[in-house]
């Protein structure tokens, strides 16, 4: 066969046979779900958290408990949280969704059909309302375990995104969780690591202490090597010995991981073997697809973020004295910066070292230095 579907993804998130590794994290989610324990999942943007939970949600559901998955990226208002909600139930498998949309539908406003037949809710909604619909909406896992005997696993994804909503929605959530005793687990998954800190790191709020954390480390380079040459040969093409540049750009990022495999398959014939040659311009590719996301999320930075980014990604210590001439850093100002990049999540402290966490940029900041000789943030 010389047409070959390619086997690596990296913009979506990966079904079970595509998860590299994470067996213990699954392990350890699933125990928690059915102890009735509630989980924060927190880990970069691209780590797997999406995939993980759709694993440990099969697996849930295999040990006989129904799941549910909402995703709160981007909400606005209490109204997309309901829908959010909602959509969440509709993935249900069949028995236990036949309950949730006789509890949803009892729920929705009052609607009548307005002049031109379209659905036109009869008043307008009062903040009241809206939050007796989030608040039957947070307890269907309630109706649920009446109904069937059997807990519900919630995932909530992104769930930093409900503070952009108003400052009492972790309040509310709070309030409806904790009555649920045997009928639901939680798994509270997200990105940002500022914002989840926020939500259960702050004394004064709601789910401060409320859930174990469980992180998501980096990838081993022998998992990433197993599973990129496996779906290579699989596919009639060998990696040889280009994955070793791979292993190293990508260190355990597992995106980048996917993202860089992807494109270096595209460059290698069936029957061939990668080379030196294929990996340089697999990276040339990568680089020119990527550049502007890279050149915005860099444009997003601060000039002293910038600064301190730099000095992390050529491995300059940030109150060092190369760092305070060549960059224009204050200890102060050093700190400072350092501190809103690990908030964002662009940098992230494991075994006492900072380190940024997308090698992808680390790689782009360098070669820009390199090929304008000076700093881009000036
Ligand atoms: N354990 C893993 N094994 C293989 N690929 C992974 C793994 N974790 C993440 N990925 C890669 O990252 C991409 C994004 O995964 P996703 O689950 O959406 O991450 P997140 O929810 O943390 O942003 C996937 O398309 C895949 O390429
Ligand atoms: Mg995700």
């Amino acid at each position: 066969m010389d047409r070959q579907i390619n086997p690596f993804v990296f913009n979506r998130p990966v079904g079970v046979e595509d998860l590299i590794d994470r067996d213990e994290e699954s392990l350890q989610l699933l125990r928690l779900a059915e102890g009735g324990h509630a989980v924060r999942l927190s880990a970069p943007r691209r780590y797997g958290k999406t995939s993980l939970l759709r694993r440990v949600g099969d697996e849930a559901e295999k040990a006989g408990m129904n799941y549910v998955e909402v995703d709160f990226y981007g909400v606005l208002s209490r109204h997309e949280v309901a829908q959010r909600l909602e959509e969440g139930y509709e993935k249900l498998r069949s028995a236990p969704r036949r309950i949730a949309r006789a509890v949803i539908e009892t729920l929705r406003p009052s609607v009548s059909l307005g002049a031109a037949g379209v659905r036109v809710e009869s008043r307008p909604r009062t903040e009241e309302q809206v939050g007796r619909r989030l608040s039957g909406l947070l307890d269907l896992p309630v109706h649920l375990y009446q109904r069937t005997g059997t807990r519900t696993l919630v995932a909530f994804d992104e769930f930093q995104a409900l503070l952009a909503v108003d400052p009492g929605i972790d309040g509310l959530f709070r309030s409806r969780i904790q009555r649920q005793g045997d009928a639901a687990s939680y798994i509270f998954a997200g990105s940002h690591p500022g914002l989840m800190t926020q939500l259960f790191g702050a004394h004064e709020r709601p789910f401060f202490g409320q859930a174990r954390s469980i992180p998501l480390d980096p990838l081993s380079d022998p998992d990433i090597v197993e599973h990129i040459g496996a779906r290579f040969e699989a596919t009639g093409k060998e990696v040889g010995r280009a994955v070793d540049p791979l292993l190293d750009l990508a260190a355990g990022h597992p995106q980048r991981a996917m993202l860089l495999a992807h494109h270096l398959w595209e460059q290698v014939p069936v029957g061939g073997e990668a080379d030196a040659v294929h990996w340089r311009k697999a990276l040339d590719d990568v680089l020119a697809e990527q550049d502007d996301a890279l050149r915005a999320t860099w444009d997003s930075l601060e000039v002293k973020e910038q600064a301190v980014f730099r000095a992390l990604a050529i491995g300059e210590p940030v109150f060092g004295a190369w760092t305070r001439e060549h960059l224009n850093l204050s200890k102060g100002g050093a700190q400072h910066a350092r501190g809103a990049l690990a908030h964002a999540g662009h940098i992230r402290q494991r075994d006492g070292v900072w380190r940024p966490v997308d090698p992808l940029l680390v790689r782009w900041v360098t070669d820009f230095q390199h090929n304008v000789g000076e700093d881009p943030s000036r």
